[in-house]
């Protein structure tokens, strides 16, 4: 029914040093970019009541491939849907499947696209129906710190000046960042170098220079940061049983600043 990914040439070994690629070379990541973004704007009518997460997976793998572009979470590293879609306390990597959504949750669709080549990998928050006022405001403030991390995002800045702006920023609201999962070297490779830390401390990590794709992807809880990971193997949850809440951009660093590759067309990225 639909083609299964092919590892070998898909997903090409990480590298062990940050890649620069040319200037020249971001236009295949604004395509893929705005393919997962377009993905993400066109799931946002589905969302409510009543859907299971194994209806919204399907129906965005079967968007991605009439666009003729590959669902880069399919089959890697065995995982078997399309999306991962992460509901309350689910901190990411939750599996679609029967679950039915219901009004008062917040719901997380993370994908991630292969486009001639070049991978574009965002998230977004979705509130089914309306959700209770603290659930709203970690919302607002998983927005706003990713916000905050991609204002860092210049030239001569540190990766460590990303992660302390929004560790810094979240803290002050009362709330926690996630340490145990982060964002990642994209372009060419799905995860590749370097780890991009959603806490830390200014100055400190490798500097931003022109060419550097990467992700930027905090997970924030309401109580505390400790997660664990279910028997699935993939299912990451807070310990606490808190909410939690997400969102990521795929980003490139520019010669006088950051250009943000999946940003939504339709202006559905922040839930109202
Ligand atoms: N899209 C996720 C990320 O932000 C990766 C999901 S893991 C997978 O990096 F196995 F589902 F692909
Ligand atoms: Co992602
Ligand atoms: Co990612």
């Amino acid at each position: 029914m639909y083609e299964v990914p092919d590892l070998e040439t898909d997903h090409p070994v990480r590298s062990s040093e940050i890649r620069i690629y040319g200037l020249d070379e971001f236009d295949g990541m604004r395509r893929a970019g705005r393919m997962v973004a377009e993905a993400l704007d066109m799931i946002a009518e589905h969302v409510k009541p009543g859907v299971t997460t194994g209806e919204l997976d399907d129906l965005i793998r079967e968007w991605t491939l009439a666009q003729g572009a590959k669902p880069a979470c399919l089959g890697y590293k065995g995982y078997e849907k399309t999306t991962c879609i992460s509901i309350n306390h689910v901190v990411c990597h939750g599996i679609p499947g029967d679950r039915v959504l219901k009004q008062g949750d917040i719901v997380n669709i993370d994908h991630t696209v292969l486009l001639d080549g070049w991978f574009g990998d965002s998230s977004r928050m979705y509130s089914v129906g309306a959700v209770n006022p603290r659930a709203k405001k970690l919302v607002d403030v998983t927005y706003e710190s990713l916000r905050l991390g991609l204002e860092q995002v210049k030239p001569g800045n540190t990766f460590g000046d990303i992660g302390f702006a929004i560790q810094k920023y979240v803290e002050a609201q009362r709330m926690s960042v996630v340490r145990d999962f982060c964002g990642h070297g994209i372009g060419r490779v799905f995860h590749d170098s370097p780890n991009v830390l959603h806490y830390g401390r200014r100055g400190e990590g490798a500097v931003l220079k022109p060419g550097m794709i990467f992700t930027v992807e905090p997970m924030v809880n309401l109580g505390k940061p400790q997660v664990k990971v279910l028997s699935d193997g993939w299912t990451a949850v807070t310990r606490d049983k808190s909410l939690s809440a997400q969102c990521e951009h795929s980003v490139g660093v520019t010669e006088d600043g950051v250009e943000i590759f999946t940003l939504s067309p339709a202006g559905l990225f922040r839930p109202n």
